[in-house]
Parts: structure tokens; C-alpha cells; sequence
């Protein structure tokens, strides 16, 4: 299994390219079983949840192609990938596919209205909480699926198709408005989705599904009304950048010190965060080119902070502002309101050296004057890479294990931080 050594030191000082966002690729990629025609996706990300999503999607009779490299383009630019679903021939998803990634349970939705039926494995349980699919299964529901649970399967049929209908969501959740947009597409009349998610990502679905012949109004508000049509056709859409990395790599120069341009950022995407990453101290400026992260001389400012739905402080970014605050001049609270496990790094960050409290749904954090290296491994992907942050300033060695769960979602992490002067390195195998 590989490793992850990094050595603490000096600032960050250079230019790192965001890849595409993991989080919307994965559900534009579902969206191709929704038409006969190629779906053409750029700028995909290189990771391995895309990579595990493209085998279960084969399953379901979905072709893909690869794009090669074409002349002066640089070893950052996003895959280009074609997705031709001609016919389902499967609409069974295993569990041993499902069970690996929890998105691929969004197969569901297109799967019914594309083939009147799916047969799609629970996901199980997961490292940050129960994480339900109650909401997703009403927003089928509503729009005239028969849902009944096999085996930890749940069987779901539309033999006459999909008919519009009102989706009010008690709670915010992506993956039940990814759901319900999938549903309602294909749907006969108008589905008016309430309470909706606002997350980018939505909104990059939503324009994907309009280019395929979709009519959306409201993606990216609370409310979004959809015109159901008879199909879809096939469309090019480029992966919008990934708001996530953008934090990530954000919060890495705000606790290292530096000056790092993040190319193709955009901040509308995570406003709430950089505000936040200001008040802590940072300078962050916004750019033609991207966002220009800036933190010399001044030491880190506590900020508490709470994470909820777009457009707040996302729960992505929990772990990463974790690990900054680690080393603010003073005490912290961060308090998650998403997933109710979601401190799985507090015990990987103490055994660097971080003072961190734990009450309820609020870690308080005192600020530490130094951090110290050592082997520390993590049980899901934002939660590691907070280490990798914490790892960055922490004195001598630090080892982060499990490397995999960084491969799921960040593209070639070491050689971007390397690149801005990090002491970082993998090492393969067991060595
Ligand atoms: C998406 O997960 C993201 N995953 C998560 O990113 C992200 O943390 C989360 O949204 C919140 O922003 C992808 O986009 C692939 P939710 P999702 O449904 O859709 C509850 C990462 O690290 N809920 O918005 O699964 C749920 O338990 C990942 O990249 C129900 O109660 O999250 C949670 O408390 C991790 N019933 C809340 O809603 C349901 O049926 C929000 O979850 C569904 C959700």
C-alpha cells in the first residue's frame, strides 16, 4: 500500500492548476445513461472514484472512449472522455460496486427513467455517518416509482414511465436533487423540486442536462421547476473546477505561508470559505487566471466557523480548516452540522501535536505553537488530506497511510504541492 512522507518546512510559492470537480463529474457521468447519443465530458479529473464509476457504468452497457493528447497541451488539461449508452443492457448495480462508492447509487434514477426499471444495491454504511438514501427514494416516489427493498436491494419500477410531481425535501441533500433532475428530465409534465440543494455542482448537472435537450429553470436556487421531454440528445460540457481542491489548496498556503496562484479557480464557487480564510489572516484575490492565495509574516487568526448547505462553509472543507486552526494564535470552534461522524481526523491531528476537544457536533480547538511529525493514516479522503496539510508545517517527518482514500479525489496531489516547493513523496508498497 502506498505512503505519503512528507517533510515540514518553508512556505508554498508557485502555481498549482484545479482539475475538474470530482463531485460534479461523477453525476454527469450517470447522466450519459439518460441518452442513446455520446455524452462528451472535458475536463475529467484523473482519480479513482471516476476510474471505479466508468467500470460500473460499463456494466449498465455504457461505451466510453478516451480523447488523446492533442499537440501543446500541457500535462494539467483535463481527460476529454466520450460516454455512449446506446442500449441498458444491464439495470442491475451489484453491491460489490455499489458498496465501494457511494455516488454510484445514482445510477438509480436514469436507470428508471431511461429503462423502467433498476435493480441498485443499499450503499451501506460509510467513515462519516449513516448516510441514508430515505429522501432520495421518496424523490422517485413522487414521481411514480414503485420502490420495494430486496435483499438490500432496492427495486424500483416505472413500467409506464415517469410522471412529473411535486419533490419538497425536508432536509438539504445533493444527491437527492442529482436524483430528482435525473428523474424529472424524462419525466411526462412538470416536477417542481422545493427545498432543493444549491451546491455548483447541481447547477453544472442542470446546464449539462439542458444541452441534452432538458428544460431547467431554477438550477442553483431553492426552488428548480423541470419540463419534462421525450429524450435527450447528445452534448459536449466541461467539468466545472473543483471547489474543494480550491479550499484544500488554499488552507495548505494559508497555513504554510506563501503566495500561490490556484489556475481556473473560481471564487463564487466557495466564497463562504475564503472569507473565512481572510479573516484567519489570508489575502486571497481573485484573477483572470484564477485565485491568488497569499499569507506572509502575520500569524493564522482563530475563526469559528459551521459547516451547511451551499452557499455556506462546506463540509468538505471541514477537516482542512481543522487542521489550520491547529496552529492559530488562540482557541477555535468548528461545529458540523452535515454528517455526524465527520471527526475522524481529530485523533490522526492529535498525534501531531494538536490540541482538540471534542463536544457533541463542536471541536474547539486551541492553537498549537508547533506541530510535530508522525505516522498518522485516515479513514475517508478530506479527513487524510488535512494531515497532508498539518504535515506541511508539522517539524520533521510526517507519514500518512491509506493513500488510497487521497487518490479518490485528488489528482496527482504530490507533484502539484511538490511543485510550490512542498517536501512531499510517495512511496510505493510496503517498503
Ligand atoms: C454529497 O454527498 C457529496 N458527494 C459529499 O462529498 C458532500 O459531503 C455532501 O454532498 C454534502 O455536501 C458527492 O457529491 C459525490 P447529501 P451526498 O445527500 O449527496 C442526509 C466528498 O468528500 N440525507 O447532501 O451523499 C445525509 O445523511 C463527499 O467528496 C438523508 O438524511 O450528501 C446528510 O446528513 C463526502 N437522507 C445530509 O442529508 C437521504 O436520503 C446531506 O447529505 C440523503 C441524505
Amino acid at each position: 500500500m502506498d505512503r505519503i512522507k512528507i517533510t515540514g518546512g518553508g512556505p508554498l510559492e508557485g502555481v498549482i492548476p484545479i482539475s475538474g470537480a470530482k463531485n460534479a463529474a461523477l453525476p454527469l457521468m450517470i447522466a450519459s445513461l439518460l441518452t442513446r447519443d455520446t455524452l462528451t465530458l472535458s475536463n475529467m479529473p484523473l482519480l479513482a472514484d471516476v476510474t471505479q464509476l466508468e467500470r460500473i457504468l460499463g456494466n449498465h452497457g455504457v461505451d466510453f472512449a478516451i480523447s488523446g493528447k492533442r499537440s501543446g497541451q500541457s500535462e494539467n488539461a483535463g481527460r476529454t472522455v466520450h460516454f455512449t449508452a446506446r442500449d441498458i443492457v444491464d439495470t442491475t448495480a451489484p453491491y460489490d460496486l455499489v458498496s465501494r462508492m457511494r455516488a454510484s447509487f445514482w445510477v438509480l434514477a436514469p436507470l428508471v427513467a431511461r429503462a423502467g426499471e433498476a435493480r441498485v444495491s443499499l450503499p451501506g454504511g460509510c467513515a462519516i455517518g449513516t448516510r441514508p438514501v430515505d429522501l432520495l427514494l421518496m424523490a422517485m416516489e413522487q414521481l411514480g416509482t414503485k420502490i420495494e427493498i430486496e435483499n438490500g436491494y432496492v427495486v424500483a419500477s416505472a413500467k409506464n414511465g415517469l410522471i412529473g410531481g411535486e419533490i419538497d425535501f425536508p432536509k438539504v441533500t445533493v444527491g437527492g436533487t442529482h436524483t430528482a433532475l435525473m428523474a424529472a428530465v424524462l419525466a411526462r409534465g412538470e416536477t417542481v423540486i422545493k427545498n432543493a440543494a444549491r451546491e455548483p455542482e447541481i447547477t453544472d448537472l442542470a446546464n449539462c442536462l439542458n444541452k441534452m435537450g432538458a428544460k431547467i429553470s431554477g438550477a442553483g436556487e431553492s426552488t428548480i421547476v423541470v419540463k419534462g421531454v421525450g429524450s435527450l440528445h447528445g452534448a459536449h460540457h466541461s467539468v466545472l473546477p473543483d471547489r474543494i481542491e480550491t479550499g484544500t489548496y488554499a488552507m495548505a498556503v494559508a497555513m504554510t505561508g506563501g503566495d500561490v496562484l490556484l489556475a481556473g479557480a473560481r471564487a463564487a464557487d466557495l466564497q463562504a470559505a475564503l472569507d473565512v480564510l481572510e479573516q484567519s489572516g489570508t489575502k486571497i484575490t481573485s484573477t483572470p487566471e484564477g485565485l491568488r492565495v497569499k499569507r506572509n509574516g502575520g500569524g493564522i487568526q482563530p475563526v469559528d466557523i459551521e459547516t451547511a448547505p451551499f452557499p455556506a462553509f462546506p463540509t468538505d472543507l471541514q477537516a482542512q480548516f481543522m487542521a489550520l486552526m491547529t496552529r492559530a494564535n488562540g482557541v477555535s470552534r468548528i461545529t458540523e452540522t452535515i454528517f455526524e461522524n465527520r471527526f475522524m481526523h481529530v485523533q490522526e491531528l492529535a498525534r501531531l501535536g494538536a490540541h482538540i476537544k471534542l463536544e457533541g457536533d463542536t471541536a474547539i480547538i486551541t492553537g498549537a505553537e508547533h506541530l510535530d511529525g508522525a505516522p498518522v493514516m485516515a479513514t475517508d479522503l478530506r479527513a487524510s488530506v488535512s494531515l497532508v496539510i498539518a504535515g506541511l508545517v508539522a517539524r520533521g517527518e510526517t507519514t500518512i497511510n491509506r493513500v488510497y482514500h487521497l487518490d479518490r479525489g485528488f489528482e496527482r496531489l504530490e507533484s502539484k504541492l511538490r511543485a510550490c516547493g512542498a517536501q512531499i513523496e510517495r512511496i510505493s508498497g510496503h517498503a
